[in-house]
């Protein structure tokens, strides 16, 4: 039984081309990020890791397809659940996300950064609960037509998002997300890539976050930074989702 499931596990990794978030760090501290493997373990055992990553069973590296925008697994990617601990962050800090196993692949697309506030413990908030804003929105530079995905790639995979200074301390779930476009020019055919973390920020900022969007309520599978075709010079890219909050 053992050696099949190891079996499935090494099937999976021949065919996975995409990829998730193998790790991350707040403020320069590692934090592991939910790794497949995890959730075999899950199968087998009944437990695997705490950690501060969200669970989800993405089993194939894969994505959330636009068809699937308005159900909760555009939250923080396939049946999804809270991860068992809590990273912590001061408020103005980082957060890097390494994206393995492989090179990430896709140079095209936007990266975005998301934060909701748990109002309490975010181990145990609901997903479909979670109201999320925009603290980071990066689409295209349309001078050297390099997406963010793109810069993605020549920074090895690392991603960081910065923690908004004034943001006021308490529990978040900071949502991390490539939307991949190789494939937007037909409908249904980007790719995205959301994760999910569970993280205290800490320091005096003053300011709660305002009114957030439903994940269900993000995007929507004709929206004109959803559906377009990448092949050709961009000269005004609309990054999907709601209004950008800097703080
Ligand atoms: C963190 O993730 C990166 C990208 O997949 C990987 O190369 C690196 O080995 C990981 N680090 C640890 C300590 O797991």
């Amino acid at each position: 039984m053992k050696a099949s499931l190891a079996a499935v596990t090494a099937f999976a990794a021949t065919v996975m081309g995409h990829g998730f978030v193998n790790n991350f760090t707040t403020d320069g501290k590692f934090n592991q990020g939910f790794l497949l493997d995890y959730y075999y373990q899950k199968v087998n055992t009944g437990s695997f890791p705490a950690i501060a990553a969200w669970y989800a069973e993405n089993l194939d590296s894969g994505f959330v397809a636009p068809d699937a925008y308005q159900t909760a697994d555009i939250n923080c990617h396939k049946n999804s659940a809270p991860g068992a601990l809590t990273a912590t962050v001061k408020a103005g800090g980082s957060l890097t996300f390494s994206w393995g196993p492989d090179a990430w692949p896709h140079p095209y697309g936007p990266i975005l950064g998301y934060v909701a506030a748990c109002n309490g413990d975010c181990t145990k908030v609901v997903k479909t609960n979670l109201q999320w804003v925009k603290i980071q929105a990066e689409g295209i530079d349309y001078a050297s037509q390099v997406w963010a995905s793109q810069k993605l790639v020549s920074q090895g995979g690392k991603w960081t998002l910065t923690v908004p200074a004034s943001l006021k301390a308490g529990n978040y779930v900071f949502r991390h997300e490539i939307i991949a476009l190789h494939g937007a020019n037909s409908p249904n055919g980007a790719q995205n890539y959301p994760q999910c973390f569970n993280v205290a920020v800490t320091g005096s900022g003053t300011k709660t976050l305002p009114a957030g969007t439903a994940g269900t309520a993000l995007y929507k599978s004709n929206d004109p930074g959803i559906l377009l075709n990448p092949y050709t010079t961009i000269t005004n890219y609309v990054i999907p989702g709601p209004a950008l909050w800097t703080g």
